[in-house]
């Protein structure tokens, strides 16, 4: 048996503004696999599905959508080298969460920590969608088999469930002597030195598009003034920088500025040490504020643009659909007829 063919998938949610995290630690990774040979095909979801586990604004939602495929091509993904669709015109999505949601174990999907996190104290009241939000996460990358997910740390346990997952459906129902399984168990794809931006106001939280300050993260869509503006407003301590990383253990902020300086200017964090160590945040700000607005700026400018158009980026959608859901139709059909769901699925 050959093994299964490397395949990238990943997904991002349209809620709210994309930010500097979201960049960093997943989209950029999105465009640095399209020049990957190993792969012969790359997903780029909008996770629409997973948006309306928590209350949405259908306009709201729909210009969300259309911002994020913005952000995806405004960051160099093509359409036409990557499949970039949004998860609800292909059904497969929400046909394999159904059946994964009857694969998973509670037990194994209580023990998500991001449930805890964004249902809060008042747990009764989240919608179950929110509870099996990762079954449909697990049914977003397996209904293609996908091999290879790029994403940040927080992502991590849910593509740990996904593997679970996999394993269960390959040992319930795989036929035992393919030895690859009617599953591959897909492997997250985690840039260590990106994988967890922090938030500008704090070192010790994730950046976030949640969080209610607007000044602790950078948003893809920005501007210059403002993107300048929250860096000099950053959190930091009145050290100067050191000039060894070992230097930051204890410095949540400065490691998390200097970390955000060594992604976008493509070295490595030594490297701005040898630089900027022994130099003050005054120093060193606006050099990291030119470089974000250098970096970042051009990536809102182009998403506005698009925007302009949303008739063509709901074109790139459909036609992203359309190739998505004839990878994943022949997988769902096995899926059925694997479960004894005969003549069973549309997608
Ligand atoms: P979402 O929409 O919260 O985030 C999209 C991607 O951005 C990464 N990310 C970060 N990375 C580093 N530092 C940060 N501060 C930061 N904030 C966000 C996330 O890790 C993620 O990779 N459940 C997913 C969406 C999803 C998905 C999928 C991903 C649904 N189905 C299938 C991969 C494969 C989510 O909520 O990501």
């Amino acid at each position: 048996m050959t093994p299964h063919a490397p395949r990238v998938f990943s997904g991002m949610q349209p809620t709210g503004n994309l930010t500097l995290g979201n960049y960093l630690g997943a989209l950029r990774n999105f465009v640095a696999l399209q020049e990957d040979d190993t792969f012969a095909e790359r997903l780029y979801c909008v996770v629409d599905l997973h948006a309306i586990t928590v209350a949405q604004d259908p306009d709201a939602l729909r210009t969300a959508i259309r911002e994020v495929a913005a952000a995806y091509i405004a960051s160099g993904l093509d359409p036409k080298r990557s499949i970039v669709f949004n998860q609800s015109r292909v059904s497969a999505h929400a046909e394999l969460g159904w059946i994964f949601t009857c694969v998973a174990r509670m037990g194994w999907v209580k023990r998500m920590t991001q449930f805890k996190e964004k249902a809060g104290k008042d747990r009764e009241e989240a919608s179950v969608g929110l509870f099996s939000y990762p079954t449909l996460m697990a049914a977003d990358i397996l209904a293609y088999r996908a091999t290879h997910v790029p994403v940040g740390e927080d992502q991590k346990q849910h593509l740990e469930l996904t593997r679970d997952i996999a394993a269960k459906f390959n040992h319930d129902y795989g036929n035992p002597e393919d030895e690859r399984g009617f599953f591959p168990l897909p492997e997250p794809l985690i840039q260590p030195e990106t994988a967890r931006i922090m938030s500008l106001r704090n070192g010790e939280n994730k950046m976030s598009k949640s969080d209610p300050s607007d000044m602790s993260r950078i948003n893809l869509t920005d501007t210059k003034n403002v993107i300048a503006q929250k860096i000099k407003k950053a959190k930091t301590d009145p050290e100067p920088l050191p000039s060894e990383a070992e230097g930051m253990i204890a410095r949540p902020e400065a490691r998390n500025l200097v970390g955000i300086y060594a992604a976008l200017a493509d070295m490595s964090v030594d490297r701005v040490l040898a630089e900027y160590g022994g130099q003050g945040f005054g120093a060193f700000k606006p050099a990291l504020a030119d470089l974000t607005v250098e970096k970042i700026a051009p990536i809102g400018d182009e998403m506005r643009r698009l925007m302009e158009t949303p008739d063509e980026i709901d074109a790139i959608l459909a036609d992203g659909a359309g190739r998505a859901a004839a990878l994943a139709r022949p997988v769902l059909r096995e899926v059925y007829d694997t479960l004894g769901l005969t003549g069973g699925g549309t997608a």
